[in-house]
């Protein structure tokens, strides 16, 4: 299956409050991007991994990730979604419309190999594509101005979005350049393509992959990691 991966990984991470933004933090043994990227890797009809990096980024380049075959790097942009549409145009000279572009946050370190198998045998011939999610377990309450529960939700058709996200690489171009240019804020790749009144397919994928957000889940990540045998 042709496809191509794209990581956005231009975030300052400021949320986490450390000196180096979350993708280059430590993580059992490895940096969260390398443990990001790793399970996409070596996969039949893999054409590209493209990492959009910051402007001043030299991080990325000192690491052996950076010099593997099929690995190159563009310049990001001001949210997340400049990032991803950046990447798409870094590879239109040898993308085809209907190759599968598949995007991972860099600050995702816990994706498994099975579960981006499982994705991409999901969207399969599909004309659209989906993402990894998973539905909500616990349930939901809702916060009045003073933060307490005026009301529960129901939560039966919640599912929370997770990445890789995998869309043929003309549908979530158009998506992308048509939600930048009416000026929507898109936070994934699904709800551009939702915009354009398509259905993304939700395929249900493992809880542990979780993006760093704040410093307690950098322990999560590690307990999660090591749990799966890393570092042996
Ligand atoms: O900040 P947030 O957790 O939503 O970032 C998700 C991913 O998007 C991270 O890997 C981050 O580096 C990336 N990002 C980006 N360009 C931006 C903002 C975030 O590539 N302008």
């Amino acid at each position: 299956m042709r496809h191509w991966v794209i990581v956005p990984a231009a975030g300052s991470g400021r949320r986490l409050g450390a000196d180096v933004p979350k993708q280059y933090l430590p993580l059992a043994g490895r940096l969260v991007i390398e443990w990001a990227i790793e399970p996409l890797l070596g996969r039949d009809g893999l054409l590209g991994i493209c990492v959009a990096l910051a402007a001043d980024d030299r991080r990325f380049a000192q690491l052996p990730l950076s010099r593997h075959p099929g690995v190159e790097a563009c310049a990001g942009g001001r949210e997340r979604s400049d990032s991803v549409l950046r990447a798409l145009r870094a590879i239109e000279s040898r993308a085809a419309a209907e190759d599968w572009v598949l995007v991972h946050d860099a600050a995702r370190p816990c994706l498994e190999r099975a579960d981006v198998d499982a994705l991409l045998a999901a969207v399969g011939a599909d004309p659209v594509g989906g993402l990894l999610a998973t539905p909500l377990a616990d349930t939901l309450k809702h916060a009045d101005d003073a933060v307490r529960s005026d009301r529960t939700v129901a939560r039966e058709d919640l599912w929370r979005a997770l990445t890789p996200q995998a869309f043929r690489y003309g549908v979530l171009r158009e998506a992308l350049e048509r939600a930048e240019a009416e000026g929507a804020a898109i936070t994934d790749e699904a709800a551009a393509v939702e915009r354009r009144g398509l259905r993304p397919m939700l395929v249900d994928g493992r809880p542990e992959n979780l993006k760093i957000t704040r410093p307690r889940d950098l322990e999560l990540a590690a307990a999660i990691l090591m749990a799966r045998g890393a570092g042996e």
